[in-house]
């Protein structure tokens, strides 16, 4: 199956084009529409608005930073991640992960007030975290379009304080606290570049569940 057919029939794109599939056959049979034209043009329009989207628990700090490490693996220059979830849900545990996956060795989780930290591995690490920022005009002005938009890959922390200052194509990871050492992961990609890295993190979990691990 093509990344492309995987991403589509995505648990959260089937109601869609079941509905799609419903309009389409009724207005076949009412001989409203030639076969495929509309329909193939609608289906490319919600395709084009689609989010896709993956859903991953994660039972323990390891498993969480796993996740990060092939995060680090897949990574190419210019991406952007964003991580959004409340205070100690696990988005710096994410990030070393992130790191390792690098081939970073010297990760240290810097205190919230350090905005961005550098680190150097396969390509730079850019540790960005907005948690003491309050207002999305202070993000705006703090000039950070160098490593945003730069060679390196960039891992926002409390995202969702600049969103609007963010650059709309991204991988957003909203992280949830469901027991004292599990965390629900929610990936949601916009733009190709992120559908397909997440089309890759989808093959790994088959992967790692195929090999019961
Ligand atoms: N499955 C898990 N995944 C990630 N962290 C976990 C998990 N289970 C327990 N933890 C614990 O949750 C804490 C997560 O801390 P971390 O600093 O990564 O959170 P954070 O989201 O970055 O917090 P902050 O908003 O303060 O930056 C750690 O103490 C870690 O040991
Ligand atoms: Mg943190």
């Amino acid at each position: 199956m093509s990344i492309t057919t995987q991403l589509y029939t995505d648990k959260a794109v089937l109601p869609v084009l079941t509905v799609l599939g419903l309009i389409w056959t009724v207005r076949t049979v009412t001989g409203k529409v030639h076969a495929n034209s509309e329909f193939t043009v609608s289906i490319c329009v919600q395709m084009s608005m689609t989010v896709a989207s993956l859903e991953i628990t994660s039972a323990s700090v390891e498993r969480t930073r796993k996740l990060g490490t092939r995060l680090g693996e897949l990574a190419e220059p210019g991406d952007v991640i964003l991580l959004v979830g409340q205070l100690g849900v696990g988005k710096t545990c994410l990030t070393q992960g992130v790191a390792w996956g690098l081939g970073i060795d010297d990760y240290t989780a810097s205190p919230s007030f350090v905005l961005v930290r550098e680190y150097q591995g396969r390509l730079p690490l850019y540790h960005i975290d907005f948690y003491r920022l309050d207002r999305l005009e202070e993000v705006a002005d703090l000039g950070l379009d160098d490593y945003l938009y730069g060679g390196g890959l960039c891992v926002v922390e409390w995202a969702d304080k600049g969103l609007g200052a963010l650059p709309e194509e991204h991988l957003l990871i909203e992280m949830q606290h469901l027991a004292p050492t599990k965390r629900k992961l929610s990936f949601f990609a916009r733009g190709v570049r992120y559908e397909e890295m997440l089309a890759q993190m989808k093959l790994s979990t088959k992967v790692r569940k195929a090999k019961g691990r």
